[in-house]
């Protein structure tokens, strides 16, 4: 190909849309914000939102992927559909596809796979692989923003984050930082065939990441450690059946058990610069109104 019909080629690209799914979610979210800020077109999908496809219901995949280049791929836990959408995306003409992954994945020793979260992911791992298209795949570890938007929210709302973590420690990474290497491998040609691990600069442990949030907001907070046995049984008294209690107490094993402590360098690889401090994290979202009083 010339010079000129190279360049053609890439202006057409451009143009195209990315599918983001996950698209309301933490990572999704700021991967549809940092792209917009770029000024490319986005498809922003989920089941909600602005542009509606459900995991479950192939029927929506094809006009999801209709005129696509590229796709972030935020998986149905516990399912292995992202093998079957990626043989649709490539028959669409798709060219390169970014996984959400996890850190961990490939150590059996990680975590319980009581739901089937991890089998679900090493298959799309596999998929992804062994798809033909150009692929990136991102391993976080434990997202900072558990502690804002999702698993751990509630409880520093309510002032009292109480889990079965002892004195484990994670090195929380922001989800800004996910979203920026997402982005990055969308965008740019050298993150193709990559895996990206993913964490902060160190490793924080609970009781100290609730005390960073608690100046950060001026509110008071604290972490309750608990027995995993007072863990499930405050959960099943508070309605969950006992196997989903379980399962989240297994979730929070491998943080107990500090196998988060280790540092990953895929956002200095990916982006050229540290990441983002669990306290600038704090910071920037308590200003944002992130924890509302
Ligand atoms: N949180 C962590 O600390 C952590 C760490 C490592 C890896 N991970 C992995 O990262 C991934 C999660 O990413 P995330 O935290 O960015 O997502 P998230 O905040 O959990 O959001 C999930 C997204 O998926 C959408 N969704 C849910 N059910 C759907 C369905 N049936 N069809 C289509 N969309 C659906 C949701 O939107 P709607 O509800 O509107 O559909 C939402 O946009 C998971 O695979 C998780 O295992 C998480």
């Amino acid at each position: 190909m010339d010079r000129l019909c190279a360049r053609r080629l890439a202006g057409v690209m451009s143009e195209l849309p990315i599918l983001v799914t996950g698209a309301t979610g933490k990572s999704g979210r700021r991967v549809v914000s940092q792209l917009r800020a770029k000024g490319l077109p986005v498809r922003a999908a989920a089941r909600h939102g602005e542009y509606i496809f459900d995991w479950t219901d192939s029927g929506t995949w094809d006009a999801a992927l209709e005129g696509v280049r590229s796709i972030y791929i935020v998986q149905l836990d516990g399912t292995k559909l992202v093998r079957p959408f990626i043989e649709r995306a490539a028959q669409h003409g798709v060219r390169r596809i970014v996984l959400a992954s996890g850190r961990g994945i490939d150590d059996p020793h990680y975590a319980k796979d009581s739901s089937g979260v991890f089998e679900g992911i090493v298959d799309s791992e596999a998929a992804v692989r062994g798809s033909g298209l150009e692929w990136t795949i991102s391993r976080p570890g434990w997202f900072a923003q558990n502690f804002s938007e999702g698993f751990f929210a509630d409880a520093i709302h309510t002032g009292e984050l109480r889990l079965p973590a002892g004195d484990g420690a994670a090195s929380f990474v922001d989800a800004e930082d996910i979203a920026a290497v997402v982005v990055a491998a969308l965008t740019e040609d050298q993150h193709a065939g990559q895996i990206y691990e993913l964490s902060g600069p160190r490793a924080v442990t609970l009781t100290e990441a609730v005390a960073t949030i608690s100046e950060a907001t001026g509110r008071d907070i604290r972490y309750v450690p608990l027995s995993v046995e007072g863990y499930v049984a405050e959960l099943v008294q508070q309605g969950l059946p006992r196997t989903d209690a379980e399962a989240f107490a297994d979730v929070i094993e491998p943080l107990r058990e500090g196998r988060d402590e280790y540092v990953s360098d895929g956002v200095q690889r990916a982006l050229g610069r540290p990441p983002r401090t669990f306290v600038e994290f704090a910071k920037s979202t308590a200003a944002a109104g992130g924890w509302p009083a």
